[in-house]
Formats: structure tokens, C-alpha cells, sequence
């Protein structure tokens, strides 16, 4: 059995009397990328900031690397590094200084902090920035100094919440490809997202939360075959509704979903759908392989939230 780095038992946290996280479960291992994915207001940071021991926890248990998260704040954070959802660099210093003066939460030396610095600059491709004061650096360059200041301390255990939110792509891919070093190199990495593919590409495990609860858990993979099966077909809705596209595709298996003009049909026989349907798809469709954003939208709806 793989070492467990977070355990959570019936995780709960309140704010003034609303339930924000409603006694959760999950176990993350070490070395594993472990994501949490669910639409805004799911409750997702309000876990992260319990298991870095910014937020107090209401109720449940929480250890992280086999210690008590309300206990051992000082020996837990030492091993902990995060990124979290909103940047909070001290804007009247520069790169540099913001990563040197996050040295001394740690009590790093200095000589150390100033070769770990240089090092995490290269590391995120910021070197030429080191002398830069942070209201004058872009937002993919202000991400990318979080994550660099997340890892000053050589943590263990990294905790990313949204690092590539508001990203152009080639941003998100060069922390893509970090965070993938990282946990080739060993590190536990704990991540939320709102980016479907991010957490493909990034999580072995993730879990899909709404309303503060844990919906369902597994890896991308599974998620996908457990709930969408391989594909989809979008078919545009007929006027006298769905009954008889289904009618039509009798004798294979499928599940369908209905969403404003759309039809949604889920199979591992598309060829055979589409064929049956023939007459439906005539004015257009879209065929294609079931991701998980279907899983996520089929879990937690297609209707906007606020
Ligand atoms: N400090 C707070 N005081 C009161 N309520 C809060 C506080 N922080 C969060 N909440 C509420 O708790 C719920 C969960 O919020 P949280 O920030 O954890 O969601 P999230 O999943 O991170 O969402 P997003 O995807 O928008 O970042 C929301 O209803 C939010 O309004
Ligand atoms: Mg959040």
C-alpha cells in the first residue's frame, strides 16, 4: 500500500451556520496527483484551505502526512507548499524579493533561499523577471511566480488551487509540464480545476464535488466509462421532442439526455446510432469521444448556477 499523505473523515466546515463542506471522504497517496473538480460554490477551496490549515476545520478529521491537521500546524506546513486560488504577491517588491522574503516563513538560510530563488526562476521561466515589480508582470507570469514561491520550502506535498485559471494555452502548458516534473521527482500534488482537459492530462485520481459534497471518485478514465460510456452523438432536437429518435435507436444500448435543443446520446456504438437515426441526423450532427466534461456536466447538470 502506497504511504497516505491527506486523509479526510467526514471533513465538515461551516461558515456562521452554512455547511460549505458536508462531512467528505477522500484519501490522497503519495506521489499521486489528486484533483478536485465541481462547479462554482462546490466547496472546493474551502477543502484546500482546511488541509493547508488556513481554514478551521468544524468537524471530522483531517491528518496530513500521518499527523493532526489542527495539532501540528508548524511540522505539517514546513512540508506543504500552496498555490492558492487568488495570487496574494506583495506588490511593492520585486520577483525576486517576494519569493526571498517567503524564504523566511521557513527560516531558510539566506544563502540557501537565494540558490533555491534562482533556481525556482529558471525552473518557471521567470529569470529575466527577477528584477520586476509584480504589478508590472502579466497574469500568466504572476501564476507562475506562485507556483515558484509554493516550492521555496521543497515541499512534498503541493496544493494548486486553480494555477492556470485565466491562462493563455501556452502558459497552461508550461505548468502543465511542471507540475508533471514535479511529480516525476516524487511530490504529491492536490489540485482543483475548472479545466476538463487540465485534469485529464494531470490528475491518476480525482474526485467531482457539488453542493459540498464528494459526488463521485475515481480515475479520469473510469469516471468516463462508469458514466458516459465512449461516445456522443449530438443530434439537433426534433420539434416533436425525443421519443422518436429513441424509438429509432432500439436494439443497441444507450442513455440519452436532453438540454435545451440539443440531444445528447451516449454509446459505444455510435456507427450503429448513427446510422439508425439516419433520417434525425440528416440536418446535422456532431459525433465524438466522451470526455470528462460529460461526466462532469452529466453529474452536476448543464443549467447555469447563478
Ligand atoms: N469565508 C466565507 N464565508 C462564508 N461563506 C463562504 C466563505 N468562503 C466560501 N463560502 C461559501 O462556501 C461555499 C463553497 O465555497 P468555495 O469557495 O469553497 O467553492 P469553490 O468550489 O472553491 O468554488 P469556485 O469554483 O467558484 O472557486 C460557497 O457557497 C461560498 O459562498
Ligand atoms: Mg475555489
Amino acid at each position: 500500500m502506497p504511504e497516505v499523505i491527506i486523509e479526510a473523515s467526514a471533513l465538515h466546515k461551516e461558515y456562521s451556520g452554512f455547511p460549505a463542506v458536508k462531512g467528505i471522504d477522500f484519501a490522497v497517496a503519495k506521489g499521486e496527483c489528486f484533483g478536485f473538480l465541481g462547479p462554482n460554490g462546490a466547496g472546493k477551496t474551502t477543502t484546500m484551505n482546511m488541509v493547508q490549515g488556513y481554514s478551521p476545520i468544524t468537524s471530522g478529521t483531517l491528518t496530513v502526512f500521518g499527523m493532526d491537521r489542527r495539532k501540528d500546524h508548524r511540522n505539517i506546513n514546513a512540508r506543504l507548499g500552496v498555490v492558492p486560488q487568488e495570487n496574494n504577491l506583495d506588490p511593492d517588491i520585486t520577483v525576486l524579493e517576494n519569493l526571498l522574503i517567503y524564504a523566511r516563513y521557513f527560516d531558510i538560510p539566506k544563502s540557501v533561499a537565494r540558490e533555491r530563488a534562482a533556481s525556482l526562476l529558471d525552473f518557471m521561466s521567470l529569470t529575466d523577471k527577477k528584477d520586476e515589480r509584480i504589478p508590472k508582470l502579466s497574469g500568466g507570469m504572476k501564476r507562475r511566480l506562485m507556483v515558484a514561491r509554493a516550492l521555496i520550502n521543497e515541499p512534498e506535498l503541493i496544493i494548486l488551487d486553480e494555477p492556470t485559471t485565466g491562462l493563455d494555452p501556452q502558459a497552461r502548458h508550461m505548468i502543465w509540464q511542471r507540475l508533471g516534473e514535479l511529480k516525476s521527482s516524487g511530490r504529491t500534488l492536490v489540485l482543483t480545476t475548472h479545466y476538463m482537459e487540465e485534469a485529464e492530462h494531470l490528475c491518476d485520481r480525482l474526485v467531482i464535488m457539488d453542493g459540498g459534497k464528494i459526488l463521485t471518485e475515481g480515475t479520469p478514465r473510469k469516471l468516463i466509462k462508469k458514466y458516459v460510456k465512449g461516445s456522443v452523438v449530438e443530434l439537433a432536437m426534433p420539434e416533436s421532442g425525443p421519443a422518436r429518435v429513441l424509438e429509432c435507436l432500439k436494439g443497441i444500448e444507450f442513455e440519452h439526455e436532453v438540454s435545451g435543443s440539443v440531444l445528447y446520446i451516449y454509446t459505444e456504438d455510435a456507427a450503429t446510432a448513427l446510422d439508425k437515426a439516419a433520417c434525425f441526423a440528416a440536418s446535422g450532427f456532431r459525433h465524438r469521444q466522451a470526455t470528462l466534461e460529460d461526466v462532469f456536466l452529466k453529474l452536476t447538470g448543464r443549467e447555469l448556477r447563478e
